[in-house]
C-alpha cells in the first residue's frame, strides 16, 4: 500500500505551548483513515499542519517533514497555493461565500485562472453531481447560497473543495453540526469518494469512525497512542488508554 502523506518528527507548538510532539504518521492513498481524540489534544492541528494552514496563524510553529508523495511541503521552494489545491479542507462549520450557488463552487477554479464558461459549467455540474447536489439545486445555480440547508451547505462545501481537483480532503468533524440523515449522506460521499480521493477525517463520533474509516489514529494530548487498521482499533486495541477512550471509559 502507497503511502500519499508521511509525516515525520512533526511537532508543532503555540507559542510555548507544545501541541503536537513528534508525530510519525503515514496515510494511505485513496483510503479513509479517521483521527480521534478528546478535546483540545491537536487533532485540527494536524490537519490544518497538512496543507499549511497552520501557517496562518501568527503564534505556531513547526518542526520537522510533512511529505506529500515524498516532498516536504515545508520545503521553501514549494507552491503553498499547490499544496492547498491538492490537499483541501472542509471543516465543521462552512459558511458559503455570499454569492450564488454556481459561483460558490466556481470560485476556486476561477482563482486557478480557469474563465472559460463552458468549462466553469463542466466543473460546477460535475462537483454538485458528486456530492449529490446536482438535481437539488440544478434549476437555482443563481440563488444565494445562503438559501440552502445547513446539510446542503456542507455538501456544497465539499463541492467547492472538489472543484480544483484536490488529491487529499481533510475533513474536520464535517458532520458534527449536522441532522442524522444530512450526516449520512456525507458519509455515504466519503465511502464513495474512496475511488478518487485519499481522505482524513477528524471525528468526535466513534461510531462514524468505525462506519466508514479503513485506518484509525488516536491521539491523546498531542501524542499518536495508537494507529491501526480500523478494526483493529475497535475491537483490540493494544494500548489500555485507547481501549479506555474507545468504551468511553476515561475522559
Ligand atoms: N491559535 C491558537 N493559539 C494558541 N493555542 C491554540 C490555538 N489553536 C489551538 N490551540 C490550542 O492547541 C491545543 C490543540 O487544539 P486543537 O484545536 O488542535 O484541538 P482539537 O483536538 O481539534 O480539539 P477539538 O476536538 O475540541 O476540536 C488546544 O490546547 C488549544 O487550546
Ligand atoms: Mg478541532
Amino acid at each position: 500500500m502507497d503511502a500519499i502523506i508521511k509525516l515525520k518528527n512533526l511537532n508543532v507548538w503555540y507559542g510555548e505551548n507544545h501541541v503536537l510532539k513528534n508525530i510519525n504518521l503515514e496515510f494511505y492513498e485513496k483510503k479513509i483513515t479517521a483521527i480521534v481524540g478528546p478535546s483540545g489534544c491537536g487533532k485540527s492541528t494536524l490537519l490544518k499542519t497538512m496543507n499549511r494552514l497552520i501557517e496562518l496563524t501568527e503564534n505556531a510553529k513547526v518542526s520537522g517533514e510533512v511529505l506529500y508523495r515524498d516532498i516536504n511541503i515545508y520545503d521553501p521552494d514549494v507552491n503553498v497555493i499547490e499544496v492547498r489545491r491538492r490537499i483541501g479542507i472542509v471543516f465543521q462549520k462552512t459558511t458559503p461565500l455570499p454569492m450564488s450557488i454556481y459561483d460558490n463552487v466556481a470560485y476556486g477554479p476561477r482563482l486557478h485562472g480557469i474563465s472559460d464558461k463552458r468549462t466553469l459549467d463542466e466543473i460546477v455540474k460535475n462537483s454538485l453531481i458528486k456530492v449529490g447536489l446536482w438535481d437539488e439545486v440544478r434549476h437555482r445555480l443563481k440563488d444565494s447560497a445562503f438559501n440552502l440547508s445547513l446539510g446542503q451547505q456542507q455538501r456544497l462545501a465539499i463541492a467547492r473543495t472538489i472543484s480544483i481537483n484536490p488529491e487529499v480532503i481533510l475533513m474536520d468533524e464535517p458532520t458534527s453540526a449536522l441532522d442524522p440523515v444530512s450526516s449520512m449522506k456525507i458519509e455515504n460521499l466519503m465511502k464513495e469518494f474512496k475511488n478518487d480521493y485519499t481522505i482524513i477525517l477528524v471525528t468526535h463520533n466513534l461510531n462514524q469512525a468505525k462506519r466508514v474509516s479503513d485506518f484509525t489514529a488516536f491521539i491523546y494530548y498531542g501524542e499518536i497512542i495508537e494507529y491501526n487498521i480500523t478494526d483493529k482499533i475497535f475491537r483490540e486495541p493494544e494500548k489500555k488508554l485507547t481501549m479506555q477512550y474507545m468504551r468511553g471509559i476515561v475522559f
